[in-house]
């Protein structure tokens, strides 16, 4: 599977995030992203920049400015770090298609973006206190990480605002299955410190205290809002989630310490095997629909496109 193989090569270190990203990108392309348009959260924009038909060759990966891999589990984010002097590119194909803003609180991840030629413009801002940009503007607004920001009644009523009508919301929502899942329960409920360094905050900060999970939460706050969901893709079967929850993240400071002691040219042929075997064995979990049919999976996340009401 080529996009799968993609993912893998920008994130070859962890191929658990490969494995959800593919999934997103997989339910991402059954929904139309009209401009003018919005990321809120965009990040370093990769996923997007995949998402938009963008490539990488083999030489790109997330992890060549990572910084203060020493301080990774005290919750340092290590790639909030951009060095453009050490940071190669190597984009083979740009985006078929642009999107207006690209918007998040790290200015440092919207300069890494600027390359891409994804965003033609980017916004420093925090979507906690609101969305900076005029009523009425966008056709769509896109938000993967809705789920870990604060304050949603706020926030909704921000993208309802910046909407025209007629336009569509794009989000990613986690259902109750999602949290319910996590490791981090087995420490919660044992005390067994195998699972607390498996988690590792990662359910603290995925699934934060001031939200629920539950379906009718997120439907209610829709609702509120006065937006309506018009379409729904289910998203990440369980399995995945767990891969992803497990996955090789307290492994990340030791495989950095390879990569910064491989040579060049020993780190590509090393990645160029990795990156294949891995492909092989995981395209199988990127059939969503024989995940869910045959393995009885269920959805952890539902990927939904909203209107006003
Ligand atoms: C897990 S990353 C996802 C990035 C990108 N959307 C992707 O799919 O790769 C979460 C992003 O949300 C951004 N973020 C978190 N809280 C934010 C806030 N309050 N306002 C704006 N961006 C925020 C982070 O800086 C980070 O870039």
């Amino acid at each position: 599977m080529e996009i799968l193989k993609e993912f893998l090569s920008a994130f070859w270190l962890r191929p658990e995030v490969a494995l959800i990203k593919t999934h997103e990108y997989l339910a991402l392309q059954q929904f139309a992203l009209d401009e003018p348009s919005a990321d809120v959260g965009c990040g370093d924009g990769i996923f997007s920049f995949i998402a938009a038909g963008g490539r990488f060759g083999p030489g790109f990966d997330m992890y060549q400015n990572v910084a203060f891999t020493e301080r990774f589990f005290q919750g340092v984010d290590v790639f909030d770090h951009f060095d453009p002097e050490r940071f190669r590119m190597e984009i083979t194909a740009y985006p078929t298609r642009q999107i207006t803003y690209g918007i998040d609180h790290k200015a440092t991840l919207l300069e890494k973006a600027k390359p891409l030629r994804l965003y033609q413009n980017t916004i420093v801002a925090d979507a906690n206190h609101g969305i900076p940009l005029p009523e009425n503007s966008l056709r769509t607004v896109f938000c993967n990480i809705i789920y870990i920001l604060e304050n949603l009644d706020r926030l909704l009523a921000e993208m309802r605002r910046v909407l025209q009508d007629g336009g569509r919301i794009v989000l990613q929502l986690p259902e109750k299955r999602a949290e319910e899942v996590m490791i981090y329960h087995l420490h919660a409920k044992h005390g067994w410190e195998w699972a607390r360094l498996i988690d590792r905050n990662k359910y603290a900060t995925t699934y934060p205290a001031y939200h629920r999970h539950e379906r009718s939460y997120w439907d209610e706050k829709i609702r509120v809002a006065g937006l309506k969901v018009v379409q729904e893709v289910d998203l990440r079967p369980d399995l995945v989630h767990v891969m992803w929850d497990i996955g090789l993240r307290p492994l990340f400071p030791a495989f950095m310490e390879m990569y910064r002691r491989l040579a060049p040219t020993d780190r590509g042929e090393v990645k160029r095997v990795w990156v294949d075997t891995l492909a092989e064995v995981l395209a199988q979990f990127c059939e969503p629909k024989w995940m869910y049919t045959d393995l009885g999976c269920k959805p952890t996340y539902r990927m939904v496109a909203l209107e006003k009401a």
